[in-house]
Protein backbone atom coordinates (compact mmCIF):
# COMPACT_ATOMS: atom_id res chain seq x y z
CA UNK A 1 0.00 0.00 0.00
CA UNK A 2 0.91 3.19 -1.13
CA UNK A 3 1.99 6.12 1.78
CA UNK A 4 -0.97 8.44 1.96
CA UNK A 5 1.14 11.19 1.66
CA UNK A 6 3.61 9.77 -1.20
CA UNK A 7 0.47 9.38 -2.91
CA UNK A 8 -0.75 12.86 -2.72
CA UNK A 9 2.12 14.24 -3.75
CA UNK A 10 2.48 11.91 -7.05
CA UNK A 11 -1.40 13.15 -7.42
CA UNK A 12 0.16 16.95 -7.75
CA UNK A 13 3.15 15.45 -10.10
CA UNK A 14 0.27 13.76 -12.39
CA UNK A 15 -1.12 17.06 -12.32
CA UNK A 16 2.70 18.53 -13.05
CA UNK A 17 3.45 16.08 -15.90
CA UNK A 18 0.35 17.17 -18.02
CA UNK A 19 0.87 20.79 -17.38
CA UNK A 20 4.51 20.09 -18.75
CA UNK A 21 2.36 18.83 -21.54
CA UNK A 22 0.28 21.93 -21.89
CA UNK A 23 3.16 23.76 -21.55
CA UNK A 24 5.30 22.36 -24.98
CA UNK A 25 2.20 21.92 -26.43
CA UNK A 26 1.62 25.74 -26.20
CA UNK A 27 5.47 26.10 -27.26
CA UNK A 28 4.68 24.40 -30.22
CA UNK A 29 0.98 25.89 -31.26
CA UNK A 30 3.64 29.26 -31.24
CA UNK A 31 6.32 27.98 -33.05
CA UNK A 32 3.95 26.27 -35.98
CA UNK A 33 2.39 30.00 -35.80
CA UNK A 34 6.11 31.50 -36.53
CA UNK A 35 6.60 28.82 -39.13
CA UNK A 36 8.97 26.59 -37.65
CA UNK A 37 7.33 23.72 -37.83
CA UNK A 38 10.22 21.34 -36.55
CA UNK A 39 10.72 23.07 -33.97
CA UNK A 40 6.87 22.60 -33.24
CA UNK A 41 7.57 19.05 -33.60
CA UNK A 42 10.31 18.77 -31.19
CA UNK A 43 7.95 20.23 -28.90
CA UNK A 44 4.40 18.18 -29.82
CA UNK A 45 6.77 15.01 -29.04
CA UNK A 46 7.98 16.84 -25.82
CA UNK A 47 4.38 17.23 -24.61
CA UNK A 48 3.83 13.39 -25.61
CA UNK A 49 6.73 12.03 -23.37
CA UNK A 50 5.47 14.09 -20.51
CA UNK A 51 1.95 12.28 -21.31
CA UNK A 52 3.53 9.10 -20.53
CA UNK A 53 5.44 10.87 -17.27
CA UNK A 54 2.29 11.37 -15.65
CA UNK A 55 0.95 7.70 -17.03
CA UNK A 56 4.08 6.50 -15.17
CA UNK A 57 2.75 8.37 -11.64
CA UNK A 58 -0.74 6.75 -12.28
CA UNK A 59 0.33 3.18 -12.48
CA UNK A 60 2.80 3.55 -9.59
CA UNK A 61 -0.84 4.70 -7.65
CA UNK A 62 -2.90 2.16 -8.87
CA UNK A 63 -0.40 -0.73 -8.98
CA UNK A 64 -0.18 0.17 -5.50
CA UNK A 65 -3.38 0.27 -3.92
CA UNK A 66 -3.68 3.99 -4.32
CA UNK A 67 -6.21 6.33 -5.42
CA UNK A 68 -5.39 8.77 -8.82
CA UNK A 69 -7.33 12.21 -8.26
CA UNK A 70 -7.14 14.82 -11.12
CA UNK A 71 -6.98 18.11 -10.92
CA UNK A 72 -7.59 21.06 -13.18
CA UNK A 73 -4.53 22.11 -15.32
CA UNK A 74 -3.33 25.44 -15.14
CA UNK A 75 -3.66 27.47 -18.64
CA UNK A 76 -0.26 27.59 -19.97
CA UNK A 77 0.93 31.00 -22.12
CA UNK A 78 -0.22 31.80 -25.37
CA UNK A 79 3.26 33.87 -26.52
CA UNK A 80 6.78 33.75 -26.20
CA UNK A 81 8.87 37.07 -26.67
CA UNK A 82 11.26 35.33 -29.17
CA UNK A 83 12.39 31.53 -30.30
CA UNK A 84 15.06 31.71 -27.82
CA UNK A 85 12.39 32.91 -25.07
CA UNK A 86 10.83 29.72 -25.38
CA UNK A 87 13.69 27.71 -24.92
CA UNK A 88 14.50 29.66 -22.47
CA UNK A 89 11.36 28.72 -20.83
CA UNK A 90 11.20 25.33 -21.65
CA UNK A 91 14.67 25.01 -20.24
CA UNK A 92 13.89 26.90 -16.94
CA UNK A 93 10.43 24.90 -16.38
CA UNK A 94 12.20 21.32 -16.67
CA UNK A 95 15.43 22.95 -13.84
CA UNK A 96 11.70 23.41 -12.12
CA UNK A 97 10.52 19.68 -12.36
CA UNK A 98 14.26 18.44 -11.61
CA UNK A 99 13.57 20.54 -8.50
CA UNK A 100 9.88 19.05 -7.68
CA UNK A 101 11.26 15.38 -8.28
CA UNK A 102 13.76 16.02 -5.59
CA UNK A 103 11.15 16.79 -3.52
CA UNK A 104 9.39 13.58 -3.94
CA UNK A 105 12.62 11.62 -3.10
CA UNK A 106 12.89 13.46 0.08
CA UNK A 107 9.74 12.76 1.20
CA UNK A 108 10.08 9.17 -0.19
CA UNK A 109 12.79 8.73 2.20
CA UNK A 110 11.54 10.72 4.80
CA UNK A 111 7.93 8.67 4.89
CA UNK A 112 10.06 5.58 4.29
CA UNK A 113 8.22 4.74 1.27
CA UNK A 114 11.09 1.92 -0.60
CA UNK A 115 8.83 1.09 -3.14
CA UNK A 116 8.60 4.63 -4.27
CA UNK A 117 12.05 5.04 -4.41
CA UNK A 118 13.28 3.05 -7.88
CA UNK A 119 10.48 5.06 -10.04
CA UNK A 120 11.57 8.16 -8.51
CA UNK A 121 15.38 7.59 -9.71
CA UNK A 122 14.45 6.78 -13.11
CA UNK A 123 12.37 10.00 -12.57
CA UNK A 124 15.77 11.91 -11.09
CA UNK A 125 18.04 10.58 -14.18
CA UNK A 126 15.11 11.44 -16.92
CA UNK A 127 15.16 14.79 -15.48
CA UNK A 128 18.96 15.03 -16.39
CA UNK A 129 18.36 14.10 -20.09
CA UNK A 130 14.99 16.74 -19.80
CA UNK A 131 17.63 19.57 -18.89
CA UNK A 132 20.40 18.67 -21.25
CA UNK A 133 18.15 18.41 -24.11
CA UNK A 134 16.09 21.68 -23.81
CA UNK A 135 19.89 23.06 -23.13
CA UNK A 136 21.60 21.82 -25.86
CA UNK A 137 19.11 23.83 -27.88
CA UNK A 138 18.98 26.72 -26.36
CA UNK A 139 22.54 27.22 -26.57
CA UNK A 140 22.51 26.38 -30.31
CA UNK A 141 20.25 29.42 -30.26
CA UNK A 142 22.56 31.18 -28.43
CA UNK A 143 25.29 30.90 -31.20
CA UNK A 144 22.65 31.22 -33.93
CA UNK A 145 21.94 34.71 -32.53
CA UNK A 146 20.17 36.55 -35.65
CA UNK A 147 21.19 34.23 -38.66
CA UNK A 148 18.37 33.14 -40.30
CA UNK A 149 20.01 30.56 -42.32
CA UNK A 150 20.98 28.74 -38.90
CA UNK A 151 17.61 29.15 -37.60
CA UNK A 152 16.38 27.07 -40.12
CA UNK A 153 18.97 24.26 -40.55
CA UNK A 154 18.32 24.11 -36.60
CA UNK A 155 14.47 24.02 -37.71
CA UNK A 156 15.06 21.04 -39.96
CA UNK A 157 17.12 19.11 -37.80
CA UNK A 158 14.36 19.33 -34.98
CA UNK A 159 12.07 18.37 -37.37
CA UNK A 160 13.56 15.02 -37.71
CA UNK A 161 12.32 14.03 -33.76
CA UNK A 162 10.32 10.73 -33.90
CA UNK A 163 8.41 9.99 -30.71
CA UNK A 164 10.03 7.07 -28.75
CA UNK A 165 7.70 4.43 -29.43
CA UNK A 166 7.88 4.72 -33.14
FE1 LIG B 1 8.20 15.10 -17.19
FE1 LIG C 1 10.14 17.14 -19.08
Amino acid sequence: MINAKVQEAMNKQINAELYSAYLYLAMAAHLDDSNLSGMANWMKIQAQEEVAHAMKFYKHVVDRGGRVTLTTIETPPKEWKSILDVFESAYAHECHVSALIHGLVDLAQAEKDHAAVPLLQWFVSEQVEEEANASEILQKLKLIGESKNALFMLDRVLGERKAESE
